[in-house]
C-alpha cells in the first residue's frame, strides 16, 4: 500500500473523460499531476478549475503517436519535479466499423495510439519509475479480453497492450515495480462520439445511451485506489463474462453478436 499524496503522477490523455477525472481525483488528494494531451486548451480550463495557482499541475502538450512527442512527455516532468512516481497510459481512441468496409488507416491510428503512445511514454519513464520504486498504469478494456464486433482495430490495440503490460510485469518481477492493467466498463466519456468510423471520421454519435453507464469520476476513483493498493488487475466490467469466456467461448461468442446487433442503428444486421 501506498499513498499517493505528493507523488509524482503523468496521466496521458488527461484533456477528457477518465483522464480528465484522474486529473481531478488525483489532484484532490494532493499528488502532483502532469497532465498530458494535445489539446492545452482544454487542459488549461481543467487545470483552472482544479489548480488555480499551479501548484499541483503542470501542462505538457503531447501527441502520443509521436515518439519524440513521449521523451518530451517525461524530460519535461522530470525537470518539473525531479522524479516520476506513476505513469498512467490513458490516452486512447475508439473506432466502429465491421472490418470488411474499415480502411485499413482506422487500424493503424488505433495502435498507434493505444498501443504504441503507450509503449512511448512507458520506455523513457520507466528508469526513472524503477528509481522510485512507483507504478505503471495502463488503462485498457474488456475489449482487450474479448474480441468486440465493430472493434478490430480496437480490440486488437488492447489485446497488444495485455501482451507488453503481462511481459513488463513479468520483466520487472525483482524490481519493486508496480504493474497495474485496468479495464473499465463502458463510462460515460466523449470515446464513442469521438469513434473513428469506416473511413476515419469522427462518428459524432453514441450508440449506447450514455447517461446509463459509469460516471467517469467513480471510474477514476477505482483506479487510483488499484494504484495505492498495488493491484495486478482492476476489472470493472463483467468478470462472470470473462470466466465464461475461459470455458465457453463458442456461447459467449453468440452472446456478444447478439449484444452489439441491439445497439442503436448496428453495424451487425
Ligand atoms: N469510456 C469507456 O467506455 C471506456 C471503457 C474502457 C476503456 N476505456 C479506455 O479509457 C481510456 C480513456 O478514454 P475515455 O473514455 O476517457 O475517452 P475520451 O473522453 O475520448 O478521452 C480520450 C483522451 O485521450 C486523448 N488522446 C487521444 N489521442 C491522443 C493522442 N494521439 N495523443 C495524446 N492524447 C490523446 C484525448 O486528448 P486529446 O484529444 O486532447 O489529445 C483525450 O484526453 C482509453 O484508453 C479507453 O480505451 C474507456
Amino acid at each position: 500500500m501506498m499513498t499517493i499524496q505528493d507523488k509524482v503522477v503523468i496521466v496521458t490523455g488527461a484533456s477528457s473523460g477518465i483522464g480528465k477525472a484522474l486529473a481531478v481525483e488525483l489532484v484532490k488528494k494532493e499528488a502532483k499531476v502532469v497532465m498530458a494531451a494535445r489539446n492545452v486548451e482544454k487542459l488549461e480550463e481543467i487545470q483552472q478549475s482544479i489548480d488555480k495557482d499551479k501548484n499541483r499541475t503542470i501542462i505538457v502538450r503531447t501527441d502520443v503517436t509521436d515518439e519524440s512527442s513521449c521523451k518530451n512527455l517525461i524530460e519535461e516532468s522530470v525537470a518539473q519535479y525531479g522524479r516520476i512516481d506513476v505513469l498512467i497510459n490513458n490516452a486512447g481512441i475508439s473506432m466502429r466499423a465491421l472490418f470488411s468496409e474499415v480502411d485499413l488507416d482506422v487500424l493503424k491510428k488505433l495502435m498507434d495510439t493505444n498501443f504504441w503512445g503507450m509503449v512511448y511514454c512507458t520506455k523513457y519513464a520507466l528508469p526513472h519509475i524503477e528509481k522510485s520504486s512507483g507504478s505503471i498504469a495502463a488503462i485498457s478494456s474488456i475489449a482487450g479480453y474479448k474480441g468486440l464486433p465493430g472493434r478490430t482495430g480496437y480490440s486488437a490495440s488492447k489485446f497488444a497492450m495485455h501482451g507488453f503490460i503481462e511481459t513488463l510485469r513479468i520483466e520487472l518481477l525483482n524490481k519493486n515495480v508496480h504493474v497495474l492493467l485496468a479495464c473499465p466498463g463502458f463510462t460515460n466519456t466523449n470515446i464513442r462520439k469521438i469513434a473513428l468510423n469506416d473511413k476515419g471520421n469522427t462518428q459524432g454519435e453514441s450508440p449506447l445511451d450514455e447517461s446509463k453507464v459509469m460516471p467517469a469520476a467513480k471510474v477514476a476513483v477505482k483506479i487510483i485506489t488499484a494504484i495505492e493498493r498495488k493491484k495486478r488487475d482492476l476489472i470493472l466490467s463483467s468478470r462472470a463474462m470473462l470466466w465464461a469466456n475461459k470455458w465457453w467461448p463458442k456461447w459467449i461468442d453468440k452472446k456478444v453478436y447478439n449484444m452489439f446487433a441491439k445497439e442503436n442503428d448496428p453495424l451487425l444486421k
